[in-house]
């Protein structure tokens, strides 16, 4: 079994790795998705159920897969989605994250539910970076945390707008789980037999959401589930007026996250958005929803000349972000993509993940007979 983050050498090795080291209600907070996980299944399979059609002696030496993408020139065309309670993962939280994804010239999405300030991210890194806006009903909280991602100088504001409601975590109510994480009869052993884990976060930092724990009790101090928390300080009235008045607010690259129909997509154009993340959340909300591999054709044939078009979710290998720049996207982003090699070896094992996937990128922009990434297309798809 790998323990060293060097011998992992694909996302499903580190998602191994961190099944090992993590307490089961933390593992599973991250595994786990909504009602029967079908949507969680069918992002990477989406892109599995797609054969590409390489070209050949095309003189591939050199390839360029920089792209630019919410105004920031990226060295690889896939980011580091915003997840939430990092530390909770690994004691390296979102520093290590934020120093990897700068090692590797990518872009640093931050969460509204960070375990580390905005203030202090913004001073350690200075690659481009993403703040992850959740609508609170507290303004006050809202306002502080726009004024806080503007002062740490964030490039972008992703407006995250599929989590009206909390989705339906079934693995996290089987285990319990809550942040910060509680005892109870059915958890306990799991806890007691990871002690690695167990006394790191008995005696290391404090947990908390630093951002939101002036606000709400709960999360920090308070335990709460994630659906929970969604459903008791999230503003569900939240509208498309709301999102017009934070890209008002916001200076920087506004992107709403968790678009998925060609009508919202459009909507996020007629608001002044600069992209759209077309995501589900990674399954975690909307189970049946469409998987954004399945669903981006017909976003960017709709808007894709006015706005830039990320692909978020089910993203595991090299190919399956050239197949869906292939398919029209922008750039891809994701979240379990470098969380399973954060859990299981901190930032070494971020830089290792970011660097297989660069490795598969280039290997597979080759064996595709394409130099940069402008050259993919859809004539090189087909779907089964
Ligand atoms: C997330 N995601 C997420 N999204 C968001 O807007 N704010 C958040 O705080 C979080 N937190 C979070 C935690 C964990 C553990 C996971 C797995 C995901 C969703 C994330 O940004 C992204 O949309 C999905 O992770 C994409 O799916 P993949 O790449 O994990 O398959
Ligand atoms: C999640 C929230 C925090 O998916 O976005 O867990």
């Amino acid at each position: 079994m790998m323990s060293n983050p060097d011998r992992c050498r694909n996302v499903d090795d580190f998602r191994l790795l961190a099944k090992r080291r993590l307490p089961a209600p933390v593992f599973h907070y991250i595994d786990g998705a909504a009602d029967d996980e079908v949507t969680y299944r069918r992002n990477t399979e989406s892109f599995e159920a797609c054969d590409l059609v390489p070209n050949v002696l095309a003189g591939v030496e050199n390839v360029d897969m920089s792209v630019e993408v919410m105004g920031c020139k990226l060295d690889m065309p896939v980011f580091c989605s915003p997840t939430a309670l990092q530390r909770l993962f690994h004691a390296d939280g979102e520093r290590g994250v934020g120093r990897a994804a700068e090692k590797f010239g990518t872009l640093f999405g931050v969460s509204s539910l960070s375990t580390v300030s905005l203030a202090e991210i913004g001073a350690l890194t200075k690659g481009p970076k993403l703040f992850q806006f959740y609508f609170h009903k507290d303004r006050g909280l809202n306002q502080a945390l726009i004024a806080k991602a503007t002062a740490a100088q964030f490039d972008v504001l992703a407006l995250t707008v599929d989590t009206i409601t909390g989705g339906n975590r079934e693995r996290d109510l089987k285990t319990g789980f809550s942040s910060p994480p509680r005892f109870t009869p059915s958890n306990v052993l799991s806890f007691a037999l990871h002690p690695g884990w167990s006394l790191g976060m008995a005696f290391g930092e404090k947990f908390e959401l630093v951002e939101l724990k002036d606000f709400y009790s709960e999360g920090s101090r308070e335990p709460i589930s994630i659906s929970g928390y969604f459903s008791s300080v999230l503003d569900q009235s939240m509208s498309w007026r709301d999102a017009e008045n934070i890209r008002a607010q916001w200076s920087g690259a506004f992107c709403l996250k968790g678009v998925m129909s060609v009508e919202d997509a459009k909507k996020a154009v007629d608001i002044g958005a600069d992209a759209i993340m077309v995501s589900n959340h990674g399954g975690r909300q909307l189970d049946g929803s469409r998987a954004p591999f399945d669903q981006i054709a017909e976003i960017t044939d709709a808007v894709g000349d006015r706005i830039d078009v990320i692909l978020d979710g089910g993203v595991r290998r090299g190919t399956h972000v050239l197949k869906a720049l292939a398919a029209g996207a922008k750039a891809c982003s994701g979240g379990r993509l470098y969380l399973y090699a954060l859990a299981g070896a901190g930032q070494k094992g971020v830089e290792k993940t970011l660097s297989n996937l660069r490795d598969e990128i280039e290997r597979d922009m080759k064996l595709m007979g394409v130099t940069d990434l402008a050259a993919l297309n859809r004539d090189m798809l087909r779907y089964r």
